[in-house]
This record gives structure tokens, sequence and C-alpha cells, in this order.
């Protein structure tokens, strides 16, 4: 019988924190220099740089895990409709994880300035410089920025959801600490995540 994780691995779940809290800051940066017209932008937008080639990094290895280790099955009374809709805001999240950097050091190759990050390191130029290229990244990682920041909020929501409402487990697979063991046993009773039956699950998220 196979044996499904019922959380994501402890390297899975410290990246997956992470990179949140650096894609949140990511956002806030990126609105905050484009915003000032002071000195700071420039150590704004080094931050911004270095920290989003960095988040290109982490996302390449923690794609990696995710396709080695793959990750813990949903509860098996969830609506198909609301395993799907994960299973594609999350395809949606890595997605944008990977497109916001490239495009990001695209733009700015397009433009013919120069990548450097933090420590002096520079990143040599793939794309030859023009203007209608560097106005169409551009408004592409304007636009998807947006759209990235509102995924991750209806994300937050669904995730709220797990913890607080439906309390079905789905939140333990990814928290650093697992709630479960610290509910009484009461609680525990009551809220546990519904068996997985392996061989009679419909849907595995591979
Ligand atoms: C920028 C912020 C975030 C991004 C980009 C992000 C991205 C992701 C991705 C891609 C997954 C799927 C993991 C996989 O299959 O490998 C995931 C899982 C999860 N995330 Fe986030 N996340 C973010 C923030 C948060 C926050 C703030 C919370 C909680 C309040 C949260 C809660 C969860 C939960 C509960 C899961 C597990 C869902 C499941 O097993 O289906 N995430 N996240
Ligand atoms: C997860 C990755 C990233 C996120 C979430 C992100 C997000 C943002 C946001 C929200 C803005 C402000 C948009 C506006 O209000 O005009 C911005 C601007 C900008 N980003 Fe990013 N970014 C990411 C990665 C990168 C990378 C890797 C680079 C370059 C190496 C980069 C270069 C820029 C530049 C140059 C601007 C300012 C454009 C201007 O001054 O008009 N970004 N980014």
């Amino acid at each position: 019988m196979t044996s499904l994780p019922h959380r994501f691995t402890l390297l899975q779940r410290l990246l997956h924190w992470l990179m949140a809290v650096c894609i949140i800051a990511m956002f806030f940066i990126g609105v905050g220099m484009v915003s000032t017209v002071t000195p700071k932008y420039l150590p704004l937008i080094s931050i911004h740089k270095t920290l989003g080639v960095t988040l290109l990094v982490l996302v390449l290895i923690r794609l990696a895990l995710r396709l080695y280790y793959g990750a813990p099955p949903l509860p098996v009374d969830l609506p198909a409709t609301i395993k799907l809709g994960a299973y594609l805001s999350h395809v949606a999240l890595y997605g944008l994880m990977i497109v916001m950097p490239l495009l990001g050091v695209s733009m700015l190759w397009a433009a013919a300035y120069p990548v450097v990050l933090a420590g002096g390191i520079q990143i040599p130029p793939l794309l030859p410089q023009s203007d209608g290229v560097h106005t169409l990244l551009w408004n592409a990682h304007f636009y998807l920025a947006f759209a990235f920041f509102a995924l991750v909020l209806l994300h937050v929501a669904a995730a709220l959801f797990h913890a607080l409402i439906r309390r079905d487990g789905v939140f333990e697979t990814i928290s650093p600490v697992s709630l479960a063991a610290r509910a009484t046993p009461a609680e525990r009773d009551t809220h546990a995540r519904p068996a997985v039956n392996v061989q009679t699950e419909k849907y595995s998220r591979g």
C-alpha cells in the first residue's frame, strides 16, 4: 500500500514560510520604491533586485522538492471543485513566483540597465535593448504584481478557512508547528482530519 505523507517535509515548510515573508515584503518594497522621490529609492531597488533573484533560486529548489516529495492529499470530503481550485491556484502561485523575477530582470535588460545585485554581483544581459520590449515587460511586471497580490490574499483566506472553520488538518500540512498537537483530546476528536483511504481516493496531487 502506498504511504502518502501527512505533512510537507520540514524543508518544504521552512521554504514556504521564508518565501511567504519575503514575497509579501517584495510587494511593499516594490510599491514603496516606485512611489518615493527621495534617495531611499536606491537602497530599496537594490534590496528588491537582490531579494527577487534570491526568490527565483529558492522557488526552483522548492519546485524540485515538490516534484520529488509530492504533497499530502487533501481531505477526501473536500468538494472536487475546491480541490481543483486549490490545485490551479497553487500552479498559478508557482508560476508567478517564477515569472515575476524573470520579468524584473528581463525588463532591466531590455532597458539596457545593468542588473547589479547587492555585493556588486552583476547578471550579464541576455536580451538586446528595445523600448517596445521594455514597455511590454514593465507592464507585465506591474499588472502581474497586483494579480499575484490578489491571489496571495485569496490563498491566505482559503488557508484561514481550513484552519479556523473547517479545521480539517490542511493548515497543519504546512504550518511550522502542529496545531493538532496543542488541541485538547475533545477538540482532536471533533475536528480530526478525515482519514484518507489511499486506495479509494480519487484525487491525487501527483
Ligand atoms: C506570498 C505568500 C505565499 C505564497 C506564494 C504561497 C504559496 C503556496 C503554494 C505554492 C502552496 C502549495 C504547496 C505545494 O503544493 O507545493 C502553498 C500551500 C499552503 N499555504 Fe501558502 N503561500 C503563501 C502564503 C501563505 C500564508 C500567509 C498562509 C497562511 C495564512 C499559507 C497557507 C498555506 C497552506 C495551509 C498550504 C497548504 C495547502 C494544501 O495543502 O493544499 N500560505 N502555499
Ligand atoms: C517575487 C518577485 C517580485 C515581485 C513580487 C515584484 C513586485 C514588484 C512591485 C509590486 C513593483 C511596483 C510596481 C508599481 O507599483 O509600479 C515592482 C517594481 C519593480 N521591480 Fe519588481 N518584483 C519582483 C522581482 C523583481 C526582480 C527580480 C527585479 C529585477 C532584478 C525587479 C525589478 C523591478 C523594478 C526595476 C521595478 C520598478 C520599475 C520602475 O521603477 O518603474 N523586480 N516589482
